[in-house]
């Protein structure tokens, strides 16, 4: 009989939530948001986060996660029930915010978007943490990145993410050099991270307001959200695809560098543009240089193709 989680006043705190932690080392990838876990703290944070962004939130995000935000009733003072989100959110694009114990090795976590299943941290970051955390935490995942999930169209375009990552498999499961699959493998890899961090995460959109923001690194940073429509440091370009691709990043600090797309129609056609070019081998040889591919992300490619053979 498994037993009850034990109630422990740290909570769900990153870094510091026993239960999560434990279902990590029985590795439980998939788990459930106990939702009496959350302590009172946990929620004072995430109604600071929310207080504080939602001004921010009215001036530079786009129109659809505003309208998200309105439709999943999302709650100012209390960290969000999953059951609840998603209650709304299924029947309107078929997503769903699936709890996770940690980070998810990167062929799973496309393979849960082609599911339309979204994987979510349920840990939320400490008070004295408010500014910067360099992991998700579900103020992140659910205020950040959730209420795109409720637009069709941007909902189309992470499924064709996940049909990448299939793609990708397909197209080196046949390579019987071990070490040319793994090189491959890596640099399609990294084309696939840097086009998602520059979209996906930090994507800016042409709209009636004029220039938002409708990537979730931005739309979950008090700082960077205005940072990023209004200082005079951030290059914003029409994104270039060729260029996404072979673009280092860094996380540790604001991005300089941003990529405008003008409708999520534009944004679709990119990503097939990214298979496209998979496809064609045009994404074996990217720059080097940020993101380094780790081996948890690798391998969860390579075990993927070993099962497509
Ligand atoms: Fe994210």
């Amino acid at each position: 009989m498994p037993q009850a989680p034990v109630i422990s006043e740290r909570g769900l705190t990153t870094g510091n939530a026993p239960f999560v932690e434990e279902a990590r080392s029985r590795g439980e990838l998939y788990i459930e948001q106990i939702y009496d876990l959350y302590s009172g703290a946990n929620h004072e944070s995430w109604q600071r986060l929310y207080e504080r962004i939602r001004p921010r939130w009215d001036r530079y995000a786009n129109d659809h996660f505003l309208k998200g935000v309105e439709t999943l009733r999302l709650p100012p003072d209390r960290i969000p029930r999953l059951t609840d989100i998603n209650r709304v959110l299924r029947p309107m694009t078929g997503f769903q915010a699936k709890p996770v114990s940690g980070y998810v090795p990167a062929f799973l976590f496309f393979d849960c978007l082609r599911r339309r299943e979204f994987p979510t941290t349920i840990t939320i970051r400490s008070a004295d943490q408010l500014d910067y955390l360099p992991e998700p935490d579900i103020f992140h995942d659910v205020a950040g990145h959730v209420p795109m999930h409720t637009e069709k169209a941007f909902a189309d375009i992470l499924v064709r993410f996940g049909d990448c990552a299939h793609t990708a498999v397909e197209i080196t499961a046949d390579i019987r050099d071990a070490h040319e699959r793994a090189r491959r493998m890596t640099n399609i890899i990294r084309a696939m991270s840097r086009f998602f961090w520059f979209t996906i995460e930090f994507g800016l959109i042409r709209g009636p307001r004029g220039t938002c923001a409708y990537g979730s690194g931005l739309l979950s940073s008090y700082g960077e959200l205005q940072h990023a429509i209004e200082s005079d440091e951030v290059g914003r370009y029409p994104i270039r695809f060729e260029w996404a691709i072979n673009q280092a990043f860094e996380i540790d600090h604001y991005q300089p560098l941003l990529f405008v797309v003008h409708s999520f129609e534009h944004l679709f056609d990119l990503v097939d543009q990214l298979e496209r070019w998979m496809r064609a081998g045009k994404l074996n040889n990217v720059a080097p240089g940020a993101p380094e591919i780790n081996e948890r992300d690798l391998q969860s490619f390579l075990d993927a193709s070993t099962m497509a053979c």
